[in-house]
């Protein structure tokens, strides 16, 4: 029953991610080893602790939740992991895995050791979820097997192995699955010196020259993300390219980055237009994520995701139960000045500073 499943699972694709994101530029700049992970110190000293006892007593790593916004490293941190555990990997993800024998198929396939990685934890469903809370607990699988009274539960005892979850969405994971992983760690946005090295490194990779000043003005400007570094990168190159300038230098990275219209913090128009929308259509707030989402036509998840992480980084915006606010920092931003209501409600704020 398991290899028809099996046959089904690889042919539908399940192995990969659903997001592209394995394509060929990413992979070529995603670096191998701890010493080529850029940053995240805390978490990659913890990380080579827990690998190094787990290697002295000759088991399997503990299972390993990864969370941050998107593009910080997590899928690369856990190919990072396999490989110093000499672990084979095996990839998919939450929304692949759609029936509870897809995942069974996938785990009673692991070997001794063996890493599972499944991106975009969050978006399991539930009768998937559950096959997994005794496959990590007791490296077991129950599985139910006929229909009615002759129905009857089996239970398969599986190889020793790590799951590695990856999530954007800490808070959307239940309780159960949660307390499930031994291992938690939280990947925090960049500093600019490091997505400088960053960006030094991939340049090199890349085979592209350019001066420390070009490389910091990418940096700067690339919202405390890795991917968004490389990919302003490799825009900046083409404007330098066809410029006719073959280094990148400060002014060719200002330059191309202003077509872009990526302005000095790293916003762009998107960012720009849910504060403008936030200022003007909602008095700086509270306004409702769904509604904001609507006002400048974007995808809610996307807004909560991509967006509202950095802004609330850089204090420009906040959370509340009642909705979304714009703090000082996001008018002053924009050179605009906050209503009365909205310095009262602003006020609020600087008290909890
Ligand atoms: N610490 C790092 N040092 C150097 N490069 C990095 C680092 N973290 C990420 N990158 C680069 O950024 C790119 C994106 O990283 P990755 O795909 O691991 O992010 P992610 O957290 O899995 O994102 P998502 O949530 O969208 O899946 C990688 O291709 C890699 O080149
Ligand atoms: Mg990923």
């Amino acid at each position: 029953m398991f290899d028809d499943s099996l046959e089904e699972f690889h042919s539908s694709g399940l192995l990969t991610s659903t997001k592209g994101e394995y394509d060929a530029e990413e992979n070529v700049l995603r670096p191998r080893t701890m010493e080529d992970y850029i940053g995240q110190d805390k978490v990659k000293n913890n990380l080579s602790v827990y690998m190094s006892a787990a290697k002295a007593r000759g088991e399997a790593l503990d299972h390993v939740l990864l969370y941050g916004p998107p593009g910080l490293g997590k899928t690369t941190l856990a190919h990072i992991i396999a490989n110093t555990m000499g672990a084979q990997i095996k990839l998919t993800s939450g929304p692949a895995i759609e029936r509870s024998g897809d995942l069974a198929a996938i785990l009673t396939n692991l070997n001794e050791g063996d890493v599972l990685f499944i991106d975009e934890i969050h978006r399991l469903n539930h009768a998937v979820e559950e096959i997994l809370y005794s496959a990590m607990e007791d490296y077991a699988l129950d599985i139910i097997v006929g229909k009615g009274p002759s129905a009857r539960n089996i239970r398969f005892s599986l190889k020793r192995f790590t799951l590695i979850g990856a999530t954007t969405r800490a808070g959307m994971l239940s309780s159960p699955l949660r307390d499930r992983f031994g291992i938690m760690c939280r990947l925090d946005m960049y500093l600019p010196s490091e997505l400088q090295k960053i960006v030094t490194r991939s340049a090199q990779v890349l085979g592209i020259e350019a001066e420390p000043e070009g490389t910091y003005e990418i940096a700067r400007r690339s919202r405390g993300t890795p991917r968004i570094a490389n990919r302003l990168l490799k825009r900046v190159r083409d404007f330098s390219l066809v410029e006719g300038s073959r280094v990148i230098t400060q002014q060719s990275a200002r330059h191309a980055l202003e077509k872009m219209e990526i302005d000095e913090l790293g916003l762009d128009e998107t960012d720009r237009n849910y504060l403008r929308a936030l200022i003007e259509k909602f008095g700086g707030g509270p306004a409702g994520l769904d509604t904001l989402a609507a006002t400048i036509n974007e995808d809610a998840n996307t807004i909560e995701d991509v967006y509202e992480p950095y802004l609330m980084q850089l204090g420009f915006v906040a959370r509340t139960p009642r909705g979304r606010v714009c703090l000082r920092g996001g008018y002053e931003h924009l050179g605009m000045k906050p209503s009365e209501s909205a310095r009262k409600q602003l006020s609020v704020f600087d008290a909890e500073d």
